[in-house]
């Protein structure tokens, strides 16, 4: 059984096909009839409502669960949280804090279970992220994408992407908020990357500029800390005039403006956040399209 917890869970050729399935006009019906449940212990607007509707458009009923609800790992194990929910469901969607409960969930191998954020990984958005770059300039490979900011979950997701479709990651991170040697090992088996210290050197002749915020949903604790360290890394006017021609800004969202991101960058005419956003919602059909109707 094919679970879908990391981008590099699908080779390169999978990932091109899911892409290729995110367009299809004529989505298979993978879950007529068949239902899929979306449990969150944090919150969303863009991964449900994507989520909910990429499966309402392939013939099936999204369930949301609140993480307290269902209470994986207190009011009962995640294993049999798990196999609860593959009693009624075709597929879990999970959006967790620490990765290990998702891989908690696929590991009673009950149905193909999908990341929707954990505290490592964004898949499903690096898979809107490609489709974006690849809708603005027809193709990932050979494009200068530079992440600046926090090397989080969506980073990370997003690195190995982008390696993956034979792009050039650079990143910029303030000292401490980097990539780990392993995660370095990892995006490098997918490609490589380029590492800045200096903002403005990433930025400069990029195709695309990208952020997120500078504090991930439960690192609520260190706000403060992380406004101060992060200084000087937000996405202003001066970067997007720095880029090449034609160049783009993504941002996952939420945003906060003046402070990962200037208002007049995230609002201004190379944003493309609003197409990126909607992609979700075409990834998660291509997505499923492929795990539950053609993945081995
Ligand atoms: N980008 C993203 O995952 O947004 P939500 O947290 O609103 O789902
Ligand atoms: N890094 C952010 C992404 C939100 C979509 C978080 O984990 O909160």
């Amino acid at each position: 059984m094919r679970h879908f917890l990391e981008i590099d869970d699908l080779s390169g050729e999978e990932l091109r096909r899911v892409l290729e399935l995110a367009e299809s006009q004529n989505p298979a019906q993978v879950l007529s009839g068949k239902g899929m449940a979306l449990v969150f212990e944090k919150p969303s607007a863009r991964t449900r409502n994507s989520m909910e509707m990429a499966v309402h458009q392939l013939g099936g009923h999204p369930v949301y669960i609140a993480g307290d609800e269902i209470g994986m790992g207190t009011r009962e194990t995640i294993p049999d949280v798990a196999r609860t929910l593959g009693c009624y469901h075709s597929a879990i969607g999970g959006r967790v804090f620490d990765h290990a409960t998702i891989e908690g969930l696929a590991g009673t191998n009950a149905v193909p279970v999908v990341n929707l954020l954990s505290d490592t990984s964004h898949p499903m958005q690096a898979l809107a992220d490609a489709l974006t770059i690849t809708a603005e300039f027809g193709t990932v490979s050979g494009k200068v994408i530079s992440y600046i900011g926090d090397a989080n979950n969506v980073a990370r997701s997003l690195a190995i992407v982008i390696a993956m479709l034979g792009g050039i990651c650079r990143i910029a991170a303030p000292p401490g908020y980097g990539f780990s040697e392993v995660d370095r090992d990892r995006i490098m088996l997918s490609g490589g990357f380029e590492e800045f210290n200096r903002p403005e050197e990433a930025a400069e002749g990029a195709d695309v500029i990208y952020t997120d915020v500078w504090t991930s949903m439960g690192q609520e604790a260190e706000r403060v800390e992380r406004r101060k360290a992060f200084e000087g890394f937000g996405l202003t006017s001066s970067m997007v005039d720095s880029m090449a021609p034609g160049g783009i800004v993504l941002h996952c969202l939420p945003a906060h403006r003046g402070e990962e991101v200037d208002a007049e960058v995230i609002d201004g005419p190379a944003s493309r956040v609003w197409a990126q956003a909607e992609n979700r919602m075409h990834a998660a059909r291509g997505l499923l399209i492929w795990l539950l109707g053609e993945a081995d």
